[in-house]
């Protein structure tokens, strides 16, 4: 399956995903990266990949606008499968209309628990025990779509927040490309 990843920011999920596609433990293909943040360092990590990179403008745009350019890129490339890596938008029925059931999104909590752009710092003021990471496809929800894998993070006893941040991204690092591949074969 021919992917596209979207990333807002730093792309360590993104990044952690082309090592195991290097690794060939991933069955999907990532064949490009979008951002709609022309600073994202994950469009460097794409580049440095050598796989394609687009930064695509949304702010002050028409969501519509914006997300049928991004869907011309899409289809130029073939992508089968959206993975959104860090995609601080919403995703907007044109995209939606477009991949049915084939977009999926990485969450820092053990959803439904802390949705939301947030989710590992409401658990820590919460001071739940633990929390999670979750991958799910998206619908026209916020962080609502069904769950594909998600597994729970123990909050570490000591560490502050920091911590717990180390933890739940070293979770989300290990799940993220199960859940792709996973994802891979409920299309087949
Ligand atoms: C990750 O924790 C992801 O779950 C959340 O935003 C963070 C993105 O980090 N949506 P990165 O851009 O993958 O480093």
């Amino acid at each position: 399956k021919r992917a596209a990843v979207f990333v807002s920011g730093s792309g360590t999920n993104l990044e952690a995903l082309l090592k195991r596609q290097e690794a060939g433990d991933l069955e999907a293909q990532i064949v490009t990266v979008i951002s709609d943040r022309p600073d994202a360092f994950g469009l460097t990590r794409a580049r440095d990949h050598g796989i394609s990179s687009h930064y695509v403008q949304a702010k002050g745009r028409d969501k519509k606008d914006y997300e049928s350019e991004v869907l011309d890129i899409l289809r130029r490339a073939e992508v089968e499968l959206i993975i959104l890596a860090g995609y601080m938008r919403f995703v907007g029925p044109t995209l939606l209309a477009a991949y049915p059931n084939a977009i999926i999104n990485i969450h820092p909590a053990y959803l439904p628990e802390f949705p939301g752009a947030h989710g590992i710092l409401d658990a820590w003021n919460a001071g739940v025990k633990e929390t999670g990471v979750t991958v799910h496809y998206v619908d026209e929800g916020v962080d609502t779509g069904p769950v594909i894998l998600q597994e729970r993070v123990p909050v570490p006893e000591s560490g502050g927040l920091e911590a717990l941040e180390a933890a739940v991204h070293a979770k989300e690092y290990d799940l993220f490309w199960r859940a792709v591949n996973q994802a891979v074969h409920d299309q087949d």
